[in-house]
């Protein structure tokens, strides 16, 4: 059993006061490699910000837990090694069960969602204070994350066919009784790298897809119930353009891609909103590189020779996440 504090991680309950305190959103990004944490540390400390490593059941079959839980170690002794000691959540993307949470937290991990969005509201509660319980009572208090709404779009391990808004009106009663620590709500955000469908949008002339605001009237009515409270979005890539097109470029098929707009993020990131998701993004950036590297290089069979660009382009689109998106860079 390792506790998060051994690993010199910390929690998310004073990040997000300070956060929602300050009108900025940590950034959660998520992770499975090697390249993919160093460019999520590099970027964190070189614009002093505070980040939030997130895993999803996904990743961690994929890189097995002894490893992460060491990779988060080599995070902390790493960003220290760059210079500057930002803070570091160890973070489970939408963890779909008490077991699962329990094992996280045994391993190391600061912080927990439990993600009983799909459940009816009173399994939902139920699920969620069970695991607020346990991760609560631990000696190094473990934060967790719970959610109510459920977002439209699909990953591997996260898929809705049908996505319905957060009702305010359970919003409070849900906070106090389950004790959860943050709130990850349904306001138009979705997961992957198509957001919307082409006939929920407008388009550019030149084809662009434009997709529907986010409901921020919902927002200022949770955000009214329960004044300062943690508030969380997922699915905020934004799907780049230019990655898109890169990737399509060199032989990708990525067609009616659509994101959440920046402005409506960095709107987001001065509200309640103090951790923001972003996995595709980091998706696209790694792809388009590497596919670039291999059209433009046929030649090239060395790993570092492509996920070492992969990694750079990564680190630049989380520097500027922090510094004009979520507005967390020197908050450290
Ligand atoms: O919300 C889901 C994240 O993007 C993680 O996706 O389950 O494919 O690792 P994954
Ligand atoms: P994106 O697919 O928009 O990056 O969302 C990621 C996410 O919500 C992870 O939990
Ligand atoms: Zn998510």
């Amino acid at each position: 059993m390792t506790s998060y504090k051994e690993l010199g991680l910390c929690n998310t309950v004073d990040l997000f006061k300070k956060a929602v305190a300050g009108g900025y959103a940590i950034p959660a990004y998520n992770f499975n490699n090697m390249e993919q944490m160093q460019a999520i540390i590099q970027a964190c400390v070189e614009t002093r910000s505070p980040v939030i490593m997130q895993v999803s059941s996904g990743a961690r079959k994929y890189a097995n837990s002894n490893l992460l839980r060491n990779m988060a170690r080599g995070a902390v002794e790493y960003a220290a090694e760059l210079g500057y000691k930002i803070p570091i959540v160890l973070h489970l993307d939408h963890g779909d069960s008490y077991e699962l949470c329990v094992d996280c937290i045994e391993n190391g991990f600061s912080s927990v969602m439990i993600d009983g969005s799909s459940l009816p509201y009173d399994e939902n509660v139920a699920l969620t204070r069970k695991v607020c319980e346990y991760a609560h009572s631990r000696k190094d208090y473990v934060s967790v994350e719970g959610e109510l709404g459920v977002l439209a779009g699909v990953e591997d391990e996260v898929s809705s066919e049908h996505s319905h808004y957060t009702q305010p009106s359970e919003v409070q009663d849900f906070v106090k009784k389950t004790g959860v620590d943050s709130l990850a709500i349904s306001i138009g955000t979705s997961h992957g790298r198509m957001k919307f469908k082409p006939e929920q949008c407008t388009r550019t002339a030149d084809g662009v897809l434009i997709p529907p605001p986010l409901r921020f009237d919902i927002l200022a009515e949770i955000e009214q119930r329960l004044p300062g409270f943690p508030i969380v979005l997922h699915g905020s890539s934004s799907v780049p353009i230019e990655y898109v097109k890169l990737i399509e470029k060199f032989g990708g098929k990525l067609s009616d891609s659509v994101g959440i707009p920046e402005e409506q993020l960095r709107r987001a990131s001065k509200s309640a909103v103090c951790k923001i998701n972003i996995d595709s993004d980091g998706r696209l950036a790694m792809t388009a590189i590497v596919r670039k590297v291999f059209a433009e290089k046929p030649d090239e069979f060395d790993p570092r020779k492509y996920l070492g660009p992969a990694r750079d382009e990564l680190k630049k689109l989380y520097m500027h996440k922090n510094k004009e998106v979520l507005g967390s860079a020197g908050q450290a």
